[in-house]
């Protein structure tokens, strides 16, 4: 009998050291520890034993033996786990260190370079930034900047109107602003003199899309008030902007021209190193409607303003010819920058 225990153990514990996978360890522990396991057999035929002696000792080594296989089956399982994890780690592993190519680092879009550094340009001589809605009032957009109700310069903006209408005002008052020149009656009307501000934005105007026009486009504006502001400061202020953001070899002039908002007033353009002019923006005095409209006593108070389109501008510097191309999102064109 003892004999065979130790012949069915050996058995049984060299089958379980073959065992490949889990799978057939777990075979193997219902076939060994099972009722109809060779151990489990050997069992039953205990009562056959003729001395208790017998019996204590057969009984004794069976269930050593049993323990012995069940601590196999338990190491053997543990030892291919780790084995299977081991493996899918393996499997699975990511070199995140891998070279896959050199990156291909995009860029800010022309028209958010060229704002930026407007931006830029002027915090470096004093300004602060300011900003307003683009949806406005037709007072700020308009009456406030000396056009009231049918003045013909409003013939000249193309304005977008918003289907809304303010808590006890009038329909067709709410506009999409055609210019950024609003944000100067709002920054009179919160911030006390002096006023040094440029205020970049969106501007909408009902254009057809065409090589120069877009019915969404950027302007920046400037406004300074302060006390003793003279055309002098307006004047010295676009040279050195210029001379700042496009380089010492450029130079600006004035020309007469008309605004209602401002008076005098004037065109002013800048000239390329080769003596080209281009055409940049409009600026003036602010009229003393304006200030008065801003709540500002044009005795005690003057200044000057200005305004000119940022995407014309990278559109001139990046020689650019057609301005649809800068929205049109073609790759070929956004990598050329
Ligand atoms: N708002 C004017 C425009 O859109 C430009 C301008 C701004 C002119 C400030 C004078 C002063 O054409």
């Amino acid at each position: 009998m003892l004999s065979h225990i130790t012949a069915a153990r050996d058995a049984a514990l060299a089958s379980i050291a073959s065992a490949a996978t889990l799978d057939e360890v777990n075979d193997l522990t219902s076939r060994l520890t099972g009722k109809k396991g060779d151990l489990a057999q050997l069992k039953t035929r205990l009562g056959s034993l003729a001395s208790i002696d017998d019996k204590k000792a057969a009984g004794q080594a069976i269930n050593d033996a049993m323990a012995a296989v069940a601590a196999a089956l338990e190491s053997r399982r543990a030892a291919l786990g780790s084995e299977a994890l081991a493996a899918r780690i393996e499997r699975e592993r990511l070199d995140l260190t891998e070279f896959v190519g050199a990156p291909k680092r995009g860029h800010a879009h022309l028209v958010t370079q060229a704002w930026e550094r407007l931006e830029d340009t002027f915090v470096g001589m004093g300004f602060q930034i300011a900003e307003g809605p683009e949806v406005e009032t037709d007072w700020h957009n308009f009456e406030a900047l000396n056009m009231g109700d049918g003045h013909p310069a409003r013939g000249e903006f193309d304005t977008l109107f918003v289907d809304h209408v303010p808590p006890g005002g009038v329909a067709g008052t709410t506009l999409l602003r055609t210019h950024t020149s609003p944000v100067q009656i709002r920054t009179m009307l919160t911030q006390e003199p002096p006023i040094y501000i440029v205020a970049p934005g969106r501007v909408f105007r009902r254009d057809t899309p065409d090589a120069t026009h877009m019915p969404v486009f950027h302007q920046i504006e400037g406004l300074v008030v302060d006390r003793h502001i003279t055309m002098a400061d307006l004047a010295g202020t676009i040279e050195a902007f210029t001379k700042a953001f496009f380089g010492a070899g450029f130079t600006s002039r004035l020309r007469p021209s008309y605004f209602p908002f401002t008076e005098p007033s004037a065109e002013f353009d800048i000239q390329r190193p080769n003596g080209d002019w281009i055409e940049l923006g409009g600026c003036g005095m602010v009229h003393p409607n304006v200030l008065r409209a801003g709540g500002l006593d044009p005795e005690e108070w003057s200044g000057f303003a200005f305004g000119f389109g940022i995407d014309r501008m990278a559109k001139e510097r990046h020689g650019v010819d057609d301005i649809r191309e800068m929205y049109s999102d073609d790759i070929r064109f956004a990598e050329q920058f």
